[in-house]
Order: C-alpha cells, then sequence, then structure tokens
C-alpha cells in the first residue's frame, strides 16, 4: 500500500501542489488576512463566558447522537432562536457544514432525481452530489441561462439546484433572485449555502437572503455553517417543519454522529445575539472592504469582482502564489494562497479575507507587501478562459453525468459562459454606491 501511497504524493509534490499545515501559536505577530471570523468574534468576552459556563453545565462531549441522548436542550434552544432570527419555520442544528451538506442532499434526493449545481460550489456540496444516488450536473458559473437549458432538457421527475451564495474563493454572490424564480418556473427545490453571508450581509445580519429580500418561500432550503461569522463551530439548515422533519428522519449525517457538545451549541446562541446587538461590526467591515478595493486599485492590484470581505487576487501559477504567500507571512501577513483542485489549473489565486478587527494602516501595509513581493505581478482580469473545474474535489467525468450532456459540449461552452459572466458581474454597482451589499449578479 505504502508504494501506491508514496507514488501518489511524490506526483503531488512534482506538481507544486502538496499542502502542508502551518502550525499556529497563539501570540502570533503577523496579521490574519486569511480567517473566516469575519466578524472578529472568536474571542468576545461574552461568547468565551457563555462557552465556559455552558461546558461547566453540561460538560465538553455531548455523549451519544441527537437521536439518542445527545439533543439537549442548549441545541433546542439554538434551533429555536435561529429559526426566528432567519424567518423560518423550523430549524435543525448539524455537526459542521460538510456534514449538513452532505446531509441534506442525501435526505432529499433519490435515484432518478438530477442535482444541477453551480460548477465553483464549495466542495461539501459537491461531494453531496457525489454521494447522492441522484444524478448531478454542473452549470456554468453564476449562468442562469446554462442552468434554464439544462433544466429544459431534463426528464426527470425531481430536481434539486444547488449554489453558494456567496462563493467561497472568489467572494461574488450567486445570482439568487433569478436562481429563485427559475427553481419556482421547473418546480424544482432550491438549496442555498449561506456559509460566507450569513452575519455579515443584510442589515441585519440574515445574510444573503436578507439583503435580497427572498423568503422561504423563495429558498426553501438554507444551510448556514457557523464556523464563519458566527465564530463558532455548526451549521443550522432551516425551513419548512416538513423538510426539518425529513432530515430528522432520513439525514445520516445527522443521525449517525455524536451530537455538537452542547456547550457549542451555548456558544453559537450567544453568537446570534452579539451579530443582532452590535450591528457596527458589519457597518466597519463594509467600510474596510470599500478601503481595501479603492486602496488595491491604486496601487494597480487588480481583485477579482467582489463586494464582500473574500477578495481574491489572481496569480495563476500555484509556486508563485506560495511564494508570495510565504514572502508576505515574512513581511507579517497572513495570506492564503489557493491552489488546484481548491481552484482551477492555471488559476491559483491569494485570498485576502478581511475582519473588523483590521485597521486601514493594516490594510495599507499588507498591500504595500504585495507590491514589494518580488513574485508578485498582478494578471489582467478578466482572465484567460478556464481549463477545467475549479473548486472542484469531485472532477466532472467521475460525476454522474445527465444523457442528454455530452463531456465536449461542457468544455467548450465553459469559456464563453465564462466570459460573458465576467462582462455581467464587472457591472454590478461598486460598494461604494451604497452602504449595503447589493445582490450581485442581478439585473
Ligand atoms: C460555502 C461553504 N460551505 C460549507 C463549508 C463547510 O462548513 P464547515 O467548515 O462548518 O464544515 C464551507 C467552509 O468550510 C464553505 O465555505
Amino acid at each position: 500500500m505504502n508504494i501506491t501511497l508514496n507514488k501518489k504524493l511524490n506526483h503531488h509534490q512534482k506538481n507544486n501542489l502538496y499542502r502542508h499545515r502551518r502550525i499556529r501559536k497563539h501570540a502570533e505577530t503577523q496579521v490574519n488576512f486569511s480567517s473566516n471570523d469575519y466578524l472578529s468574534l472568536s474571542k468576545h468576552p461574552e461568547l468565551i463566558q457563555s462557552f465556559q459556563t455552558a461546558a461547566k453545565k453540561y460538560g465538553v462531549g455531548s455523549g451519544a447522537s441527537q437521536l439518542i441522548t445527545g439533543h439537549y436542550d442548549a441545541h433546542h434552544d439554538c434551533e429555536f432562536a435561529f429559526a426566528e432570527f432567519l424567518k423560518r419555520d423550523r430549524a435543525l442544528l448539524f455537526g459542521n457544514g460538510y456534514m449538513a451538506n452532505l446531509g441534506v442532499i442525501d435526505a432529499l434526493t433519490d435515484t432518478g432525481d438530477v442535482i444541477f449545481q453551480d460548477r465553483y460550489n464549495h466542495a461539501s456540496l459537491l461531494d453531496g452530489g457525489r454521494f447522492s444516488k441522484a444524478n448531478s450536473q454542473r452549470y456554468f458559473h453564476c449562468n442562469m441561462e446554462d442552468l434554464d437549458k439544462r433544466l429544459k432538457k431534463s426528464s426527470a421527475k425531481n430536481h434539486l439546484l444547488i449554489s453558494d451564495a456567496v462563493f467561497s474563493t472568489d467572494g461574488n454572490i450567486t445570482p439568487i433572485t433569478t436562481l429563485s424564480k427559475i427553481a419556482k418556473k421547473y418546480r424544482a427545490s432550491l438549496m442555498i449555502d449561506d456559509a460566507h453571508g450569513i452575519g455579515v450581509l443584510g442589515k441585519n445580519g440574515g445574510g444573503t437572503l436578507e439583503t435580497c429580500k427572498l423568503s422561504q418561500e423563495d429558498s426553501p432550503v438554507l444551510v448556514c455553517p457557523l464556523g464563519k461569522a458566527f465564530a463558532s463551530y455548526g451549521a443550522i439548515v432551516s425551513g419548512s417543519t416538513s423538510l426539518i422533519e425529513t432530515l430528522i428522519q432520513f439525514s445520516r449525517s445527522y443521525i449517525y454522529t455524536t451530537a455538537l457538545p452542547p456547550a457549542l451549541a451555548a456558544a453559537n446562541l450567544t453568537s446570534l445575539a452579539l451579530i443582532q446587538k452590535e450591528s457596527w461590526r458589519r457597518e466597519k467591515l463594509q467600510s474596510l472592504i470599500i478601503f481595501f478595493k479603492e486602496k488595491a486599485a491604486e496601487r494597480g492590484i487588480v481583485l477579482r469582482p467582489s463586494n464582500t470581505p473574500i477578495q481574491a487576487i489572481k496569480i495563476g501559477d500555484p509556486i508563485k502564489a506560495i511564494q508570495i504567500s510565504e514572502q508576505l507571512y515574512q513581511k507579517g501577513f497572513l495570506v492564503s494562497a489557493l491552489r488546484p483542485p481548491t481552484v482551477a489549473m492555471g488559476e491559483s489565486i491569494l485570498r485576502v479575507t478581511l475582519n473588523t478587527s483590521h485597521n486601514e494602516q493594516d490594510i495599507v501595509r499588507c498591500l504595500d507587501a504585495f507590491i514589494l513581493s518580488s513574485q508578485f505581478k498582478n494578471t489582467p482580469h478578466p482572465n484567460p478562459l478556464p481549463q477545467g473545474e475549479r473548486g472542484l474535489a469531485v472532477p466532472e467525468r467521475k460525476m454522474r453525468s445527465h444523457k442528454t450532456q455530452s463531456p465536449l459540449s461542457l468544455q467548450e461552452g465553459t469559456g464563453r459562459a465564462r466570459a460573458k459572466n465576467e462582462i455581467s458581474r464587472n457591472t454590478v454597482p461598486s460598494p461604494l454606491a451604497g452602504r449595503d451589499w447589493p445582490c450581485q449578479g442581478e439585473k
């Protein structure tokens, strides 16, 4: 076995794709531009206090799965509070976002159904499609015409449309209102993962759906992982009572795993209260995004179109991306390089994430460090047409493809759709135009 494994590892290394974990220490000096703790709540005294108090009360582990004896009042209270916050009938607390996505797709699909996913969806969604008995197709990124065409061709009885709300690599937002209209037109179910929007977007932090004024009827399945702006752990799935009861009965990643520690459920509840109470955090974050984009433009640094805290800078070559990331680290900044398979071949990026603990000086110093990096040469955008897939843990050919779709037509279409998308995404109003995030990609 080891010989085969070593061969695979060597091949990975040769392609400059080998990954290493950075051991972080408590008292590091680097400014972190790679954290998803967008509102900087993870060290909030009230959050720490509630976690400690609940750990004293319940102990550390939940001791069993939800349906055995692991479901505590802390879980229950958390679910009720999130249902109310999100204006949805019910909510269910999963172990984390990855398990929520697998479990929802598993419970909602069966043999003969077809799942349509944006091709840049998060790996957990793509894996959900991969493990489901349904067929999967990936439509071109944010391309609603392509999705519509695919649905028109499909003869399946049940369709599930799935998209990230805010795409985790580039930070752009899916054209969610159109997506919802298409779902209604074809009587398809719609599942939205708002991992990077919840807490951050919307006046009350209600995420992308709040910003775009979409109700439970418009977007019936909503997944909100809580490890990002909520600075905790777990994931809330929300929707109708029928949806939640179906998940409790049939979602394997909900049923067959130890329940989230109740102290984390209690912490999630406190996070939710803080997110609603401390709206200044969202306002500060938005000012920092605007400032970052202005200062990047002044320095000729080309960013992917995004009005969210996720700001991506294309580098292309994975070695260069790693070298720049390392040089930034030496200068005092943590900025992650994303390489294939997280992004497509030749599409490596540096992914900057902003959070409310940053200040304008940090941003200016970080952008100056980019300019000073010996490897940094910004690649103009729009990019050459991407080859292959992006954000794909699952290569297309390994997904069960729909009978009407040839791999060739997919490859030919990718570029055109992408180029078209770039144009429409670039016409989105700049965040300078308003105090709230626009629904990106919407006309
Ligand atoms: C869009 C999206 N969905 C789901 C997840 C998985 O959530 P979790 O980290 O809670 O497993 C992530 C990130 O990790 C993500 O970015």
